[in-house]
């Protein structure tokens, strides 16, 4: 898709962080932009300060009130969205052993659900519409790895992935083209989203306090500019790419990720695979690649590598000092089958 003017683009979670950079990216395009978002304060500031044209307050797991945001846009433009950008996404991290039931229902529930739902409630509209169209994820960089306190996240972010892939494959003699967007670190306010967990998920089995809130809220400050990754996500979609990696060395980036998967097949494979990972170059190539995705010397002992083309900056590498964790990614201190190694002691 080349031109926005006048599209209708429609994004979820459109009230704060990546939603919010996108509302301002297509906005700046031309479209008619319509933000959905359970925060309805941040949902009218948006509109206050001209970064959407409508606002709906929608929780993406209600599928009822999904199928309501559709039909309310159609009565107020005339027809359905030309793009959904689906973009609401909470997390929480915690060791896998501890997740509860409730940090599935919640994280899969509006990581996956939501998307999902997304899908369901607009893509047979868009076909109707008869007009091509686009679909859009904010997915994760989380999505290509599964560290063992990010189950629940990771296992939404792998499966949003797919999906859109399917669709991708599917939606294409429609004329609907599809991409998913998989960021590292963003500067948003995710640090946040236990705050507005639902009252009927509370039970986590993670240490979750204020500190890990705040040592969160510390990482996310590094992390890449909301408009910028709108850029790389507006850019994708006009050369219509299905995954957007928002780094300039992206098919570096995921070849390095995913090689593991050819070295868990065979026996003896991970010891293969470590030995790669410590080699001088590799140690080098990571760290800087880490560094470019988190936005911090990810190793935290020494200057991030300047890039290996050649260009030489003078500018200092990112100062990072690690506040307090306060013990995020752990687990509760009360359960008592969990090792106690991965248990928060105050
Ligand atoms: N922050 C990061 O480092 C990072 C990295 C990779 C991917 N992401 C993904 O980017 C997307 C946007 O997150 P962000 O970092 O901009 O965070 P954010 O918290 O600033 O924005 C997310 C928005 O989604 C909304 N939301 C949460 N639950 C919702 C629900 N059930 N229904 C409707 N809206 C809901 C929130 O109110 C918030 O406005 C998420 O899918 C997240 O997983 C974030």
């Amino acid at each position: 898709m080349k031109d926005f003017k006048d599209k209708i683009v429609f994004i979820t979670g459109g009230a704060s962080g990546a939603g919010l950079g996108q509302a301002q990216v297509f906005k700046a395009a031309g479209a008619k932009v319509v933000i959905a978002d359970m925060n309805r304060q941040r949902l009218n500031e948006a509109i206050r300060n001209g970064d959407a044209d409508y606002a709906i307050k929608l929780d993406v797991t209600d599928r009822k009130a999904f199928a309501q945001a559709a039909d309310e846009i159609e009565k107020v433009f005339g027809e359905t969205v030309d793009v959904l950008i689906l973009t609401a996404g909470v997390n929480t991290f915690g060791p896998a052993e501890a997740s509860t039931y409730d940090d599935y229902d919640w994280v899969v529930g509006v990581c996956f659900g939501g998307v999902v739902n997304g899908l369901v409630t607009f893509v047979p509209r868009i076909i109707k519409k008869g007009k091509g169209g686009y679909i859009a994820s904010t997915v994760s960089w989380g999505a290509f790895g599964a560290g063992p306190s990010t189950a629940p996240y990771s296992a939404a972010k792998a499966g949003v992935l797919n999906l859109l892939e399917s669709y991708y494959n599917a939606l294409k003699p429609y004329n609907i083209g599809v991409s998913a967007v998989c960021p590292a670190n963003i500067n948003s306010h995710i640090y946040e989203a236990a705050l507005n967990r639902p009252e009927n998920l509370q039970d986590t089995g993670y240490n979750v306090s204020d500190k890990t809130q705040n040592f969160l809220a510390s990482i996310h400050k590094n992390g890449l500019d909301p408009k910028v990754l709108a850029n790389w996500l507006k850019k994708g979609m006009e050369d219509e790419i299905f995954l957007v990696i928002p780094y300039d060395q992206a098919p570096r980036m995921v070849e390095i990720e995913m090689e593991r998967f050819r070295y868990l097949a065979y026996p003896g494979g991970e010891a293969d695979l470590a030995a790669l990972r410590a080699t001088p170059e590799r140690q080098a190539e990571s760290g800087r690649m880490g560094a470019i995705r988190e936005g911090y010397d990810v190793s935290n002992t020494g200057p991030i590598v300047p890039p290996a083309d050649g260009e030489k900056s003078d500018a200092p590498p990112p100062v990072f000092a690690f506040p307090d964790t306060g013990g995020f990614g752990m687990a509760k201190a009360d359960l008592d089958y969990v090792d106690p190694s991965k248990k928060y002691k105050q």
